[in-house]
């Protein structure tokens, strides 16, 4: 199975697409942040890693006082390293679970949230998993809210699919990002749909590397 500290070693290169993906997810974040102030708002990040693409920017902001953001991830390495760069840059609405985002009860208490953070995920699970997890996407979000998601665009290429799933359950896309020499993509969709009540005990994927 991936060493998933390691593979967060590749954001060390500059000028490697995993490192122009972060920046590309970064701004988005960013320019959410700028749609929202100065309201308060709510994060959650589905297997957040070291959580770098949310606490970097939060930590270059002087609102980050009005995020309050959960992330989840099991790797308790990447759980002790975004805790101590949330510790760090003194953001005290962070809250870092040591749990599994595959299952609907590892959000209880997170969601309904304002920005649902997919990044990461939809390159790591089977194709029927990323159709299941984008129709549950709407048990995660407030009304009005923005998934941010990223998925690669190697053969066959699964990111045309995936926005058409984003469409069927309720979104509306806000931007897509796809270079044309690198073959990572960033999704923003905001929901317009009817929320839907988080289901108790379900799971919706498995990382299958
Ligand atoms: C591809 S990395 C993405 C990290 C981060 N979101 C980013 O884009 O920089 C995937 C992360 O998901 C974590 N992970 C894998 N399966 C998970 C699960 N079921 N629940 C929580 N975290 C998981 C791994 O430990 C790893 O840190």
């Amino acid at each position: 199975m991936t060493d998933w500290i390691a593979w967060h070693r590749q954001y060390d290169d500059q000028d490697s697409g995993l490192a122009r993906r972060l920046r590309a997810v970064q701004a988005e974040i960013g320019a959410w942040l700028d749609e929202t102030a100065p309201a308060p708002v709510t994060v959650v990040s589905a297997c957040a890693g070291d959580g770098r693409d949310l606490l970097q920017v939060l930590a270059e902001r002087d609102d980050s006082h009005r995020v309050r953001a959960t992330l989840l991830e099991y790797d308790r390495r990447n759980v002790e390293r975004a805790a101590r760069s949330a510790a760090a840059a003194a953001l005290g609405g962070i809250e870092v679970r040591c749990a599994d985002a595959g299952l609907a009860d590892s959000y209880s208490g997170a969601v309904p949230a304002d920005l649902v953070m997919m990044c990461g995920v939809f390159g790591n699970v089977d194709d029927d998993a990323v159709r299941r997890l984008v129709g549950t996407l709407p048990q995660l979000c407030r009304p009005g809210a923005t998934v941010l998601w990223t998925r690669h665009r190697r053969p066959p290429d699964l990111t045309g699919q995936v926005r058409r799933w984003f469409d069927g359950a309720g979104f509306e896309e806000v931007s897509y990002v796809a270079p044309a020499d690198h073959v990572y993509s960033v999704g923003r969709h905001r929901f317009v749909g009817e929320p839907q009540q988080l289901t108790g005990r379900a799971r919706w994927f498995e990382f299958n590397r």
